[in-house]
Order: C-alpha cells, then sequence, then structure tokens
C-alpha cells in the first residue's frame, strides 16, 4: 500500500453490499451492450481526526457513516444507468462521496475498495482498490490504483516429487496488480475476464518443479497482458504480486506458499527490447509493413475497403491516431497455401506511417477485419480480410509464451517481424516490391534475398499479379455501410499477369490465366466520323464497340481531345460533352466491358467515370500539359500541380485502374526529342523513359493519399517526344522498360518501373508510315498502316484481318485502333515492317 493515509484516525466502512448493473463481470457474460446486476461490496477508510468527538462524544463532530452509506446506496443501486466495468463503479463512488460530503466535515482523503466476488469464472473475487484526495470543492485526484484477482485456482503439475510429476494437483493464486496513476485513466483498467482466462490456461499447460518458478511464470504472464491489452505504452509501469499455494502438498500444515513481486524489469530478456517502445511518444512516426490477405467475397472490394479503413484512423479512432497510407505492393493472386479447398487468394502489402504503438495498430487490424467481415450473407464464415503486421520499425516483439510452440495460435499475441514471414511468398513478394533492401532484424538478410531463397525451394510457379476493375458507376441501388469512408465499388472483373517476366503460361498458379490484352480505341472528335456529323456519334461509336467486342478486345478507350500535335483547343465541358454520351451508350450496351477514358483532366476523367468509364488513360501522366521539363514543372506550373492531386484523388476515389504514359508535355508546343542522355550512348530513349516517367509513377504511387500500385499501367509512349530510332527502340526492347535493373548514371536506383504492366501503343502512328515509305518509296496514310501495327504488336493476339476490315471505316483519322496491354515485349525487326 502506498502511504496517503497519514491521519492517525480513521473511519472505516467495511463491506457494504451494494447491487448496481454492470456491462462486464458477469459469470456468463451477457451479450454486448446489456448490464447484469451485480452484488458488489464496497469497503471504504477515510482518515479524519476524531479528538473533538471523543472528548465531546458528540456524533455531530464526525462524519456520520450512517449518512454516507445511504448516500452510496441512494446513487448506486440497481435502477443506475449501467456501469462498464468495476473501475467506473469506483469512479463513481469517489464522485458520490467528494461531492456529497464535500462539506462539514470535509473529507479530505478516502481509500476505496470495490470487490466482486465469484465474478470471473476459476477464481473467487476480483476487485479494485484506489485512493483518492480532493482539496477543494467536488473535484477529486486519484494517484493510485490495484487490481486483486483472489483464489484463482488451476490444476496442474508441479513439483519434484515423482506422483507429483504424474498427476495435477490444484494450486491457488492471489495476483495483485499495482500502478501509481490514477483509476480514470483507462488505460489502467484490467479485463479481468480475459486475464483470468489466459492465466488459467496458461498455468495449467505449465509444469514447473518449483512454485518459485511457476509464480514468476505467472508474473510475466500478467505483465505481458498488461503490456499488450493497453494501448498506451508511456503509462504507469505495473507491479505485480503473486502469492501461491499448494493446498495439499504439506500434510501438516494448511499450505506451502509463496510471495513475490515483479515488474517488466525482472524479466530483461522478454521485455528488454519492448522497453524501449515505451519511450515512444505520439509526436514520432515509426514505419510498419502490413500484409493484406482475402480470399472471401469480392476480395478486391475487401482489400480496398480495408485500406480506406485504415485511412480513417482519425475518425475512428480519435484526433490523436495517425497512420497514413505511404506505398504500397503489387496485387497477388496465389493458390491458398495451408488449406488447399478454397478459393484463390488476393494478396497485397502497405507500407505505413503511425503514431500508433504495436499493441495499439494490432488493435485497429483487428476492428478493421471485424468490420470488414460483417458480411451479411456470410455468418461465422472465414474472414474476408486479414491483416498482418509484417515489420514495424526495426523492432523485435514477442509476447508469446514459448516462441517455438503455438506459431499456428498467434490470437491476441503480437509477434513482429511475423514468425512465418520467410516461408510464405504472399508475404515477401509483395514487400519485395516496396522494401527489397530491409533487412529482416532477426534473419539479417535482406527481403530480396528471402525472396530469392524461397523461390529456389519453391516447387510452383510464382503467383500472378492481377489489376482490378470496377464497377461504374455505382448502381443506383448501391447500398455502402461505412459512412466514415468514400464508397468502395464492387469489382467487375480483373486482370493477371506474370509475376515475373520469362514466366510461362503453363505454370502459371492462378485461377485465371493471363494473356495480352488488346485495346481499341474510339476517338470521339467530330471529325473522326465519315460525315462530320454529331448526330451520327452515337450510333457509329456503338457501332465500333460491338466489332471491338466481337473481335475480343479487352479494353476500349474513348477519348475526345487529340493530342496529336497541333489539335484545335477544346474547353473540358466540350471533351465531357463529346465522351460521355458515347461512353453512357457503350456502358448499357456492353457491361462487362472495361472502357478507359483517355484524358489529361480531372474534370474529364470524373465526369466519364460517372458515366461508366472505369480507367484513366492520361498521355501526360497526372502531370498537365505543362509538364515539361519534369520534376521542376511541377514546382513552377500550378497547373500541374493541381493536375496532379486532383487526378490522384479522382483515382483514388474510385478505385480505378489507371494507364501513365510517358511524354513530355503538349506534343503540339513540345518538340524535344532528345537530350535522353541519362545513360551511356546505347538505349538512352529507353532509359529515359525509366527515368522520366518513373519519377511521376513514383509521386503516384508513394507517399500519403497515393493511388495503390496495383492500379498502375505503364506505357512508354511509342510516338511521342521520341524520334524514329528512339520509338524503335523502344519496341525493340520493352521489356527493359519495367525490368528490375538499376537506372540512372549516378547516384544509382532501383528502376521505378519495374513490375508494372505495360501498354504499347503503336497503332498507326506516323513513325511507322516513315518506316514504310522507307521500305516501299511511296508515303502510306494512316489506314495503310494496319499491318505494321499488327507487327508493332502482336500478330498472335489480334487478326490482321480485322484491322483491314475496320480501316474502310475510318476515314482520315484514326478511330479504332489497337495497342496491347502486356509485360513483356521483345519485337520488330526492322525488315519485318517492311513486309508489312
Ligand atoms: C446520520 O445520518 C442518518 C441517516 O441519514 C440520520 O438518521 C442521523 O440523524 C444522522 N446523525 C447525525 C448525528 O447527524
Ligand atoms: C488470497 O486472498 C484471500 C482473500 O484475501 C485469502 O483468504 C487467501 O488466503 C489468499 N490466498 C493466498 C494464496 O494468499
Ligand atoms: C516504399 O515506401 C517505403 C517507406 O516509405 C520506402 O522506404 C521505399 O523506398 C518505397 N519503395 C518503393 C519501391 O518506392
Amino acid at each position: 500500500m502506498p502511504q496517503p493515509l497519514s491521519a492517525r484516525d480513521t473511519i472505516r466502512v467495511n463491506d457494504l453490499l451494494l447491487t448496481v448493473p454492470l456491462l462486464t463481470g458477469a459469470v456468463w457474460p451477457k451479450p454486448l451492450g446489456q448490464a447484469a446486476l451485480q452484488p458488489v461490496l464496497v469497503s471504504l477508510s477515510i482518515p479524519h481526526d476524531i479528538s473533538s468527538t471523543a472528548s465531546t462524544d458528540d456524533l455531530s463532530h464526525t462524519i456520520n457513516y450512517s449518512l454516507l452509506c445511504s448516500l452510496l446506496r441512494d446513487s448506486l443501486n440497481d435502477k443506475t444507468p449501467p456501469l462498464e466495468t468495476l473501475e467506473a463503479l469506483a469512479v463513481r463512488i469517489f464522485d458520490v462521496l467528494f461531492s456529497r460530503l464535500g462539506s462539514d466535515p470535509v473529507v479530505g482523503q478516502a481509500h476505496l475498495k470495490v470487490v466482486q466476488s465469484r465474478a470471473p469464472l476459476n477464481c473467487k473475487a476480483v476487485g479494485v482498490e484506489s485512493v483518492a484526495a480532493s482539496s477543494s470543492g467536488s473535484s477529486w485526484t486519484a494517484d493510485y490504483v490495484k487490481h486483486l484477482c483472489e483464489d484463482l485456482e488451476c490444476s496442474t503439475i508441479i513439483g519434484v516429487n515423482t506422483c507429483e510429476r504424474e498427476e495435477r494437483q490444484n494450486v491457488r493464486v492471489n495476483i495483485s496488480i499495482e500502478r501509481w496513476d490514477s483509476v480514470v485513466q483507462r488505460h489502467n483498467w484490467v479485463d479481468f475476464r480475459f486475464l483470468t482466462r489466459t492465466l488459467h490456461e496458461k498455468i495449467g499447460r505449465s509444469s514447473y518443479l518449483t512454485l518459485e518458478a511457476l509464480a514468476s511464470y505467472i508474473a510475466e504472464v500478467t505483465l505481458r497482458h498488461l503490456r499488450v491489452a493497453s494501448s498506451d505504452l508511456s503509462q504507469a509501469i505495473p507491479f505485480v504480486t503473486v502469492k501461491a499455494a499448494k493446498p495439499s502438498a504439506i500434510v501438516f500444515a494448511s499450505s506451502s506458499e509463496i510471495e513475490i513481486r515483479r515488474t517488466y524489469s525482472d524479466y530483461p530478456e522478454a521485455f528488454a527490447r519492448e522497453r524501449k517502445i515505451e519511450d515512444y511518444t505520439v509526436d514520432i512516426t515509426h514505419t510498419a509493413a502490413l500484409a493484406l490477405g482475402s480470399n472471401l467475397g469480392d476480395r478486391f472490394y475487401n482489400i480496398e475497403l480495408a485500406l480506406r479503413l485504415l485511412e480513417a484512423s482519425r475518425t475512428v479512432l480519435g484526433s490523436d491516431a495517425n497512420v497514413a497510407v505511404v506505398n504500397t505492393s503489387f496485387l497477388y493472386e496465389s493458390a491458398p497455401m495451408y488449406v488447399t479447398d478454397q478459393p484463390s487468394f488476393i494478396n497485397c502489402a502497405c507500407m505505413i506511417e503511425t503514431n500508433l504503438t504495436p499493441s495499439k495498430l494490432l488493435e485497429f487490424l483487428k476492428a478493421i477485419e471485424t468490420t470488414v467481415g460483417r458480411v451479411p450473407s456470410i455468418r461465422n464464415g472465414p474472414r474476408a480480410v486479414d491483416l498482418d503486421i509484417i515489420l514495424y520499425d526495426n523492432t523485435v516483439i514477442d509476447t508469446r509464451q514459448s516462441p517455438r510452440k503455438e506459431l499456428d495460435d498467434l490470437e491476441g499475441e503480437l509477434v513482429v517481424p511475423h514468425p512465418r514471414l520467410a516461408e510464405r511468398e504472399f508475404v515477401l513478394r509483395p514487400l519485395n516490391d516496396m522494401i527489397p533492401d530491409a533487412v529482416h532484424p532477426l534473419l539479417h538478410k535482406t527481403v530480396s534475398a528471402l525472396l530469392a531463397a524461397l523461390e529456389v525451394l519453391s516447387e510452383t510457379a510464382p503467383m500472378c499479379k492481377v489489376v482490378p476493375f470496377p464497377i461504374c458507376p455505382l448502381p443506383v441501388d448501391y447500398v455502402f455501410p461505412h459512412p466514415s469512408v468514400d464508397a468502395v465499388p464492387p469489382t467487375l472483373t480483373y486482370w493477371t499477369y506474370p509475376s515475373a517476366s520469362g514466366q510461362t503460361r503453363r505454370k502459371t498458379r492462378a485461377s485465371s490465366p493471363w494473356r495480352t490484352r488488346v485495346m481499341a480505341t474510339l476517338n470521339t472528335t467530330p471529325d473522326s466520323f465519315s460525315d462530320g456529323a454529331a448526330h451520327n456519334t452515337l450510333p457509329a461509336a456503338l457501332e465500333y464497340a460491338q466489332s471491338a467486342v466481337d473481335a475480343g478486345t479487352g479494353i476500349l478507350d474513348v477519348g475526345g481531345y487529340s493530342t496529336r500535335p497541333g489539335a484545335a483547343f477544346i474547353t473540358p465541358e466540350e471533351e465531357i460533352s463529346r465522351v460521355g454520351p458515347c461512353i453512357a451508350a457503350i456502358r448499357t450496351a456492353h457491361p462487362q466491358l472495361p472502357i478507359s477514358i483517355d484524358t489529361f483532366r480531372p474534370d474529364v476523367a470524373r465526369a466519364a467515370i460517372s458515366a461508366g468509364a472505369n480507367c484513366i488513360n492520361d498521355v501526360y501522366a497526372f502531370t498537365g500539359q505543362e509538364s515539361y521539363p519534369f520534376p521542376e514543372a511541377l514546382q513552377t506550373e500550378d497547373a500541374s500541380r493541381t493536375c496532379m492531386s486532383e487526378m490522384k484523388k479522382a483515382a483514388r476515389e474510385f478505385a480505378v485502374p489507371v494507364v501513365l504514359m510517358h511524354s513530355r508535355g503538349d506534343a503540339g508546343t513540345n518538340k524535344d526529342y532528345d537530350a535522353y542522355g541519362y545513360a551511356g550512348p546505347s538505349q538512352t530513349v529507353l532509359e529515359g523513359v525509366r527515368v522520366e516517367l518513373g519519377a511521376k509513377v513514383d509521386l503516384i504511387v508513394k507517399g500519403r493519399g497515393g493511388v495503390r500500385r496495383w492500379f498502375v499501367i505503364v506505357d512508354p509512349g511509342v510516338g511521342f517526344s521520341k524520334t524514329l530510332d528512339g520509338n524503335l527502340e523502344v519496341l525493340r526492347d520493352a521489356a527493359a522498360i519495367t525490368a528490375d535493373v538499376y537506372v540512372g548514371s549516378g547516384n544509382r536506383q532501383r528502376n521505378a518501373l519495374a513490375g508494372y504492366p505495360q501498354l504499347i501503343g503503336a497503332s498507326r502512328k506516323s513513325f511507322l508510315g516513315v518506316i514504310l515509305e522507307q521500305a516501299t518509296g511511296r508515303k502510306k496514310e494512316p489506314k495503310e498502316r494496319g499491318w505494321a501495327t499488327a507487327a508493332a504488336g502482336d500478330g498472335r493476339t489480334f487478326p490482321p484481318d480485322h484491322l483491314r476490315n475496320r480501316s474502310s471505316h475510318d476515314g482520315t483519322r484514326q478511330i479504332i485502333s489497337f495497342k496491347s496491354i502486356h509485360r513483356t515485349r521483345t519485337l520488330l525487326a526492322e525488315s519485318n515492317v517492311g513486309h508489312a
């Protein structure tokens, strides 16, 4: 006990019986939010100088404890509003004491003990003690709180005798937890039910030789529980006293007993690393890697919802909380690893910056799992989303009792780095997308080295990457039950592509096959249509869409503002009026077809998505027309900055894939075709695309408010700001653009474009015309460039016949043409084109 009660004289009330409604603590708990009437015993000690009462023998000089008891009974009975816990009850009693008895004679201090008998199973009583003082009025402060757990009974193997090793015997344990801190602070409250259950299980499983070792183990388990349960690691340090007895051990004495008192510093092994965490304050930002997985329901929706809830931490946890997703991995599809009769998993990882301590973060993640998992149609089913803390700064945390056991039972435990990290491709591969060079604090190997080691052992093909497309616009009757975040759209479809180059289709593990997809492009500028009349636009557009679908097109790209050199300026409103109705009509006719909007204007992108587009295709990669030179343009041009932030917002809000193309700003005014001198004399354009587009993609994907990495498709921009040779260089070795290599000359960095899927748009561009002219000596019109386009793309995936059929339709402008989205492509020897 502390020494607050300094007066020589004390007035006591012992074991006053009150019956109060409590939300927790019933032997068999009521459903959440329902109170049960519970008997509690209240004992009070109030220091009070009784000398005048003693000399006058007059009751009026002392505190009337009859009055005191009736005050408590009046304000705390079965009609009181429900109280959350015993601690809340203690706070209420102090309120009553100091407010009602604040008058003469003054109660300056009180020591309170509230005991609930037969509360949790397996233990006779639990209770809370606290000491509070008031110097003026009804306000009071408390600076000591003690939790009691009396006569916890467990049967276990304990002792050195042969028969003690064979048969369980009872041990009886009293535990008290003392903290020099206020009972008002919630982080000092104890979940008795959970603690006693944990202790009962763990003691039952132990088999110590001595009571001393058992008592020490019990103290450690209790301390661990307090550490994990409390969200605020800067709280007052608890001291745990354990009294343990073996009632049946000694025949001629009632029991043999031991008493110990312990705190964190008594277990340097277990708490050494954690004690560092204790010092963290809310100002310090920590970096953590989280893994996300889903194999239930709309898996993409589940993951996006979990991420949005994570980013809404302030709404959920309060304004002090701070969680920002600053980096994401690609998204992967993989067959389930341990249990195989389940649907395939969608996995990814993200990096967050947060001020939450590991235990608070874990608690938050569990809450998100619960929220996302509340799928009405599935009760008690598997979880819709799984969230794990993989890394937290460089810290090692392990709250388990025996690290080698219980690998599969981490419920309620915190183990960081994740113990199965090294054997899980679905964790390592996403981590490798973000932090390949991070070193595992226990294994002392980089993430990329761990992944490489796993790949050597693995007999299965690597997982596939996927790009999901949402349903746009949201169905009119769509119900989204999470008001704290923007509505997450359901998923329309998703594309699969290999996670590494060289992977063949046969070895693909995912459930959906991957292949090169073809993009058909539809230009809605009026002069694109044969008669140039607006009323023809819709039927013609629908006809093109139908023919594209018939030909097996993967996605239809709709544009309303030409980016070709010298194209006439049009306002965003005009652009919207061209693309909006077209997209809406095509969406109605082809609900399953992914549609991209070719624009660099945020307003147009939003309008198009509302009409039914579910992908943004931007030739300026979110930096607008004035985006060269980059990144300087972003500093100097407000338009560029606004464009970047607005496009990111739109892409994020609607959760749509984005195609980001390499270019050097407005093609009409900018003819800066060279100065790609980033590397030596060879492959300078390739390197230029990696460096220039890489910087933009990094800006779009990384940091707070970034677009998820799995939504990004990169386009090297064939025909944009490149010479003929530059275009050919890109086409010949397009795979190199997204290869995992180092780029830049001086301060070499990993290629920022590594691993992204690529869109290559070569169709009928003028450089093909130039090649054809060189080969045939005759100028070729765009419509005569069909075969060359097919050669530049992939003749096998798209029937060139079809190109020919369409060419009769398109008048003078490119209306429908074909791009392909794929990852690895090496093609186009000049002679091929010559043959075309
Ligand atoms: C003490 O309180 C009781 C109950 O309120 C009352 O009946 C009694 O008269 C009080 N005694 C004195 C001396 O005030
Ligand atoms: C535990 O506390 C109860 C009540 O104070 C007491 O009767 C019992 O003897 C204690 N047991 C041990 C093992 O100290
Ligand atoms: C991802 O984010 C982390 C943490 O901010 C950073 O260290 C890392 O360099 C980023 N990785 C990539 C590939 O951008």
